[in-house]
């Protein structure tokens, strides 16, 4: 691993549903000694289920929980934030982490997207929870990639997430 000072700032951690957010960030915090806040779980723990909160106030109110949440934490400092994959689309919202700390993309494939989020459960992701969720992948990652591509990117196909850590603390040790 990699020596050196970690700057203070947040470390935000973007990319589409299923490229590792979560289990990196939590990795990569417990590595730092620094607190790691999930978007979505924080989301769920004040607003209940992601499935709900689709279901019964619609996406605009996730996206809007998002913005509420991206403010708050976007003060703080040390953090490492796992980020919910659609949150940081929101340019403003984008801009906001940007100004706070240094944002990383995680990238996977298409079939590993896939893999990974059927491994994980689809349910819990309303915007995937569609009869081919394959062609809706590959809709949401073709919309998306120019918003992904404005951060630095973090492959992460066939890599575990020891390796991934690693190569974002040489990242911001370097
Ligand atoms: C979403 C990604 C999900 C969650 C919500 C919407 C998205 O988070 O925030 O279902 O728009 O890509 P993960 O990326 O952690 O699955």
């Amino acid at each position: 691993m990699a020596g050196g000072a970690v700057p203070e700032h947040n470390i935000v951690l973007t990319g589409f549903m299923g490229s590792g957010k979560s289990s990196v960030g939590s990795a990569l915090a417990a590595l730092l000694g620094r607190r790691f806040i999930d978007t979505d779980a924080v989301i769920v723990e004040r607003h209940g289920p992601i499935p709900t909160i689709f279901a019964e106030h619609g996406e605009a109110t996730f996206r809007m929980h998002e913005r509420e949440l991206a403010d708050e934490l976007a003060d703080e400092t040390a953090l490492v934030v796992s980020t919910g994959g659609g949150m940081l689309i929101d340019p403003a919202i984008a801009e906001r982490f940007k100004s706070s700390g240094r944002v990383f993309c995680l990238t996977a494939s298409p079939a590993t997207t896939i893999a990974r989020v059927r491994a994980d459960g689809i349910v819990d992701r309303p915007l995937l929870d569609t009869a081919d969720p394959e062609a809706r992948v590959a809709e949401l990652l073709a919309e998306r990639s120019e918003a992904y591509a404005r951060f630095e990117a973090v492959p992460t196909d066939g890599r575990t997430v020891a390796e991934i850590v690693d190569d974002i603390l040489v990242r911001i040790r370097g």
